[in-house]
């Protein structure tokens, strides 16, 4: 068996070898595939990149059809439930996990750039009372760059190191400083003492008590869901860090691109939209008219399927380990039971199996979130903040890897051509 592929060029009747290499040819080489001589060359449509790799990468891995999910080799099930959201940022980051010393001195940085200038500070609060907590976030994490210019020094090892520790360590300030702005309560700085989530739980709700004491099983779930979140591969937020990063920009502006792209409700708002969907359904016995509302067309059944998995979605079923231990600390919600009458019934049904339609990530950390007392707006900045170390390891690749080039696709011009200007005090006449 040849590595290649035998393409025949019906409009000249002439034969080209593409060779294949990693299952993939290169687009550049068809381009050399050309009608005539001042032809251009063979060009690939794909609006959405649905078959059309950007980057080789080492991060995460997704088999869709077999539901599997690794971080730098690690199944995404034994880190949710051995390590913690820290070590696993250090692990996309560095690619190995850290010894002891290493461990230590990764935590040590993240905890003691938790603090932001004053400054910034200043410029939350000129936002309006009512300003989305994503919206701030996205302005607030690229406005770094102007705290720290020398971030653009993307080239020196040390310099990229620092930005990562220093925006890992900022996001749940960033955080937690939108949802506090929009309760019109006071700013709650990080205490160094605390781990990474419960920092961000006390920055999310300490009042006037000296210190903030977050029940352990709640930091436990909510690290869980950071980890769960943590990268996906090249998804479309990953892919504008990725487009922007490509520029040689700082990574503050980069991030601050792919936040913009998370705001979006078909990235990161689909868990407000189950939420919803419970609320309307409102009991168990409403169930059955709801599913044949879905099999006639009449609506989708949020939180199942995904372009990817063809498979219960791995990280669903550690979410609803995670939302049992949840609701023990806060109290069930009756949202949660007809969750699970829900998947129970899809699972057995033709319509849902025949389509491959499980539950997706989405399907149950809505109401782990709800159970925080979290409002919707938050949901997309809890996941920016488990999404940061995936979005910095993407990153932190691409500007090593030698075949990146800056992001510019290619469009097929469908405009007019040659037209002669006519000056507005003519055409108006
Ligand atoms: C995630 C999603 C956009 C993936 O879409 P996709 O890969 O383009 O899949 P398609 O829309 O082509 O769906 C394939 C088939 O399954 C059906 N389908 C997909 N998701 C469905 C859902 N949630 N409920 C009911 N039917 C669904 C489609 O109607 C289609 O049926 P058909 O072949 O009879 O036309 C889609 O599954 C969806 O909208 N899910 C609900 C929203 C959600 O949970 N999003 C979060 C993703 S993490």
């Amino acid at each position: 068996m040849t590595d290649s592929l035998t393409v025949r060029d019906n409009r000249t009747g002439q034969e080209y070898d593409v060779p294949i290499t990693d299952g993939t040819i290169k687009a550049a080489d068809l381009g050399k595939i050309k009608s005539g001589e001042d032809a251009p060359g063979l060009a690939v449509y794909d609006p959405g990149f649905v078959n059309t790799a950007s980057c080789r990468s080492s991060v995460t891995y997704i088999d869709g059809d077999e539901g599997i999910l690794e971080y730098r080799g690690y199944p995404i099930e034994q880190l949710a439930e051995k390590s913690n959201f820290l070590e696993v940022a250090y692990l996309l980051i560095h690619g190995s996990l850290p010894d002891k010393a290493q461990y230590d001195a990764w935590v040590h940085e993240i905890t003691y750039h938790t603090f932001v200038h004053e400054n910034v500070k200043t410029f939350m609060q000129g936002f309006r009372y009512d300003a989305h907590p994503m919206g701030m976030l996205m302005a607030s994490v690229g406005a770094l760059s102007t705290f720290y210019p020398d971030a653009r020094n993307i080239s020196d090892a040390d310099n990229r190191h620092m930005q990562i520790v220093r925006m890992i360590a900022k996001m749940p300030t960033l955080g937690a400083w939108s949802f506090r702005h929009a309760q019109g309560k006071p700013y709650v700085y990080p205490d160094n003492d605390l781990g990474y989530t419960a920092n961000f739980l006390s920055m999310l709700f300490k009042m006037s008590e000296s210190k903030y004491d977050a029940d352990e099983r709640l930091v436990k779930a909510l690290d869980v869901l950071f980890i769960l979140h943590a990268d996906h591969e090249q998804n479309a937020s990953t892919n504008a860090v990725r487009s922007v990063g490509s520029t040689q920009v700082d990574p503050y502006s980069a991030v601050s691109a792919g936040v913009g792209a998370l705001f979006g409700p078909l990235h990161g708002g689909a868990n407000e939209a189950v939420l919803r969907m419970l609320r309307r359904i409102g009991s168990k016995e409403n169930i059955p008219a709801f599913i044949e509302g879905v099999k006639n067309g009449n609506e989708r059944l949020m939180g199942f399927g995904h372009r990817v998995y063809k498979n219960y979605d791995p990280r669903a079923r550690i979410i609803k380990k995670a939302a049992t231990d949840v609701f023990e600390v806060t109290g069930t919600n009756p949202l949660l039971d007809i969750a699970l009458e829900l998947e129970k019934i899809a699972l057995e049904d033709e319509y849902f199996v025949k389509r491959k339609l499980y539950p997706n990530v989405d399907f149950y950390s809505g109401l782990i979130y709800e159970a925080f007392q979290f409002p919707p707006e938050m949901f997309t900045v809890l996941f920016a903040i488990g999404r940061t170390p995936g979005w910095l390891a993407q990153w932190l690749e691409l500007t090593q890897d030698k075949e990146q080039k800056i992001a510019r696709p290619k469009q097929i011009y469908t405009g007019d051509r040659g037209l002669t200007f006519t000056p507005a005090s003519e055409r108006w006449a």
